[in-house]
């Protein structure tokens, strides 16, 4: 029998707040899949400031979801313009929502987002709440694209890594075998190092990576950052954005901006490269996408650190920056079909689960 092709679009708010990145893939859930076109809709600095007040104090929760909802609507209908395609040629939507709070050791997440109204603005069915289901289970909750890194990299040579780095950083380790499918956050990505650039130069992010290259790294202040209990447990494991804003605020103290730059880029280097020590067997190439690929000193110092060959995912035809929001078309199209999102080995589920919520289109 032939299998479905659905065609989907996948919408992604990351923890950097940069904005909504929305892909189109076309895929049977399983091993058929081909990416389309994607856009990522930048949030101006004034939503950015209104999410980010959500996430330290959940008061204004309902008005927030609403312009979030409104914004990824219109992130759907740039996509549909630009791919010249119209609402009734979309089989569904996956919506991650933007995360507010992820606590999994209290099974709690929380990804705010109306996938109802998603459905009305756009006419598109809609899965959202892609995670709630895992953390009932007892699972993480989180990182939920292995199980779409697999299905991307199904050609490659292993063991493999995919690494992703955005707020947070998260790897997917894929070996050989149905069940060498491991995944969880590493530490921090880009996140630590934007609010420090932001709160310095008023930019959004240290671009390319300049201002950590020109900086020096304090080793005493790295091993500090690094004393963090949570790179000594065993994966699964998964992050809360401002995890390590504590410690770094202490550690970051009377730093010039390109230092404070150069340590934070060394940290997340060190915790991805320690990470590796989670894995049943070296990986023999890792994979990068994210924004954090567009760190020059940040792929840098990974090539330094790391054994092993380090690709950017656009040198293999991947889309970088819409491989997260492709991840979650993919997972919308398996939740449609009742197929597994998370793993044992990746979220800690205690079996394989499906997820997310379906809300229909009027
Ligand atoms: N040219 C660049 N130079 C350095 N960093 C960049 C560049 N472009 C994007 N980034 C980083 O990537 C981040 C966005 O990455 P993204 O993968 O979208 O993360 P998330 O999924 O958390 O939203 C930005 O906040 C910034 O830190
Ligand atoms: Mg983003």
């Amino acid at each position: 029998m032939v299998k479905k092709a659905w065609t989907a679009i996948g919408l992604m708010s990351g923890t950097s707040m940069d904005g909504v990145d929305a892909a189109l893939i076309t895929t049977d859930g399983e091993a058929m899949l081909e990416p389309g076109l994607h856009l990522t809709t930048p949030y101006d600095s004034a939503f950015r400031d209104r999410l980010r007040d959500l996430i330290a104090d959940p008061c204004d929760v309902a008005s927030v979801e609403q312009e979030l909802t409104a914004f990824h609507a219109r992130a759907v209908s740039a996509l549909l313009r630009a791919a010249d395609i119209s609402p009734t040629e979309v089989d569904v939507i996956g919506f991650h929502g933007h995360t507010v709070l992820h606590k999994p050791e209290e099974a709690r997440t929380w990804q705010i987002g109306d996938g109802a109204k998603l459905a009305r603005d756009t006419g598109i069915d809609v899965v959202y709440d892609l995670r709630s289901a895992d953390v009932a289970a007892g699972g993480q909750g989180a990182p939920l694209a292995p199980v779409f890194h697999r299905a991307l990299a199904a050609k490659m040579p292993r063991p493999l890594a995919v690494l992703n780095i955005g707020g947070v950083a998260n790897v997917t380790w894929i070996g050989d075998g149905e069940d060498a499918l491991i995944g969880y956050d590493t530490g921090p990505g880009n996140a630590l190092l934007d609010d420090w650039i932001r709160r310095h130069t008023g930019n959004p992010f240290d671009r390319d990576g300049a201002l950590g290259a020109a900086g020096r790294s304090h080793p005493l202040k790295l091993a500090k950052l690094m004393t963090h209990p949570y790179f000594n447990e065993k994966p699964p494991k998964s992050l809360d954005r401002d995890a390590f804003a504590a410690i770094a605020v202490d550690v970051l103290r009377d730093l010039s901006v390109e230092d404070g730059a150069a340590l934070l880029t060394a940290f997340t280097v060190e915790t991805i490269s320690q990470a590796a020590i989670h894995m049943p067997l070296q990986p023999r190439q890792w994979i990068v996408v994210g924004g954090g690929r567009h760190n020059q000193a940040l792929m840098d110092g990974l090539r330094a650190r790391i054994d092993a060959e380090i690709t950017s995912g656009d040198a293999i035809g991947w889309s970088g920056d819409a491989v997260e929001a492709q991840a979650f078309g993919y997972m919308a199209v398996r939740s449609r079909l009742g197929l597994p999102i998370s793993y044992p080995g990746t979220t800690g589920t205690p079996r394989p689960m499906s997820g997310g919520v379906l809300a229909q289109k009027p």
